[in-house]
């Protein structure tokens, strides 16, 4: 498994991470499969979020109880959750001092820690002070509850705006990308070419900011089509990029989940690659992409075969 020094960290982190938003219903058994296919595949890193799971916390808290991992086992993962999306009389997006501040204690409490590896604002809130958000982190930190911060789905001048206040780095930004749903590269390539769809900028430059802000961005749903509308792997509606995939898995004698992963792992920008399958098999066939440098002619090939536009 591919790893590196998360910038703005100590971490030694994988290109892969195992997303636990989907775990809500699985055994202790299979959660228990799901974790030791990531560990075997050097995958010592899981994401999580207050929000994933039937109630609040729920994935976090099957996580801890499927596991009950030793202090030692705790010791040798990361784990990373978010904060700010609320439930109760919503949904709504909440990053107050008071609200970033209980659901840590609440998914410290849930995931059976006494510390966050790494906390994610998750998704923009519009009503977001700043200040308040410096404050919480400011007391997470000392508190030794939080060790590094980040975001989700931001914006550039989002980031920026915290950044005015927040003291410390923001080492993450998880946001979407697949080979299918890529707008964080093909806007940057069809830049100020009016006839196409592809050069309206829906990420204002998020994939280059991050790059020149040492911000590693995580990309999450790297499987699905669209926004969780299910996977293009073996997808009737994708047969040219299926194609493709597929002459690639085997000339690199993988299977078809690497080449999707090798697809991010091979940009620059050294991303991490957030998987949510549950099945144990895919984690093992996924984790081989990481390994994999396509080469410019390959990763461009997957980008024309999933539809989009090279000028
Ligand atoms: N920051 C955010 O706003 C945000 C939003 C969404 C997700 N996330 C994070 O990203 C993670 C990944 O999200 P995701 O679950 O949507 O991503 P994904 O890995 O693209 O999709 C996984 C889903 O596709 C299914 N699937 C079916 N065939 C598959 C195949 N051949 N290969 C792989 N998967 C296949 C999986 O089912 P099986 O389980 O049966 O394999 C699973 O339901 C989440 O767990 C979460 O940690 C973050």
């Amino acid at each position: 498994m591919k790893t590196f020094v998360l910038p703005g960290t100590d971490l030694v982190v994988p290109a892969i991470v195992t997303g636990m938003m989907r775990i809500q219903d699985k055994s202790d058994a299979e959660v228990q499969a799901l974790y030791e296919a990531s560990l075997a595949a050097g995958i010592s890193f899981f994401d999580h979020a207050a929000v994933y799971g039937s109630e609040m916390h729920g994935c976090e808290r099957r996580f801890a109880e499927a596991l009950t991992l030793t202090p030692s086992q705790r010791d040798g993962i990361i784990l990373q959750t978010k904060v700010g999306i609320v439930r109760q009389d919503g949904p709504y997006f909440d990053f107050s001092h008071d609200e970033i501040v209980s659901s840590v204690d609440a998914s410290l409490a849930a995931l059976g820690t006494d510390r966050i590896d790494i906390l994610l604002l998750h998704r923009p809130d519009a009503l977001v002070e700043p200040e308040e958000v410096a404050r919480a982190f400011d007391e997470l930190e000392a508190q030794g509850k939080v060790r590094h911060f980040g975001v989700s789905n931001h914006s550039p001048a989002q980031v920026e705006l915290l950044k005015r206040w927040v003291r410390q780095p923001l080492v993450a930004n998880q946001l979407q990308l697949s080979i299918t749903h890529a707008d964080l590269i093909t806007q940057g390539m069809s830049i100020n070419m009016g006839a196409h769809d592809q050069s309206v900028d829906r990420t204002i430059g998020t994939l280059d900011y991050c790059r020149l802000h040492d911000i590693t961005i995580q990309a999450w749903s790297p499987f699905q089509a669209g926004f969780f509308n299910g996977p293009f792997l073996g997808n009737p509606d994708y047969p040219e990029l299926n194609a493709v995939i597929d002459r690639l898995a085997a000339t690199y004698d993988v299977p078809t989940e690497a080449i999707a992963i090798a697809w991010i792992t091979r940009h620059p920008a050294r991303m991490q690659v957030v998987t949510g399958t549950t099945n144990p098999d895919r984690v093992t066939a996924g984790a081989k992409g990481a390994d994999i440098v396509l080469t410019k002619v390959e990763w461009y090939e997957l980008y024309r075969a999933a539809g989009h536009l090279v000028p």
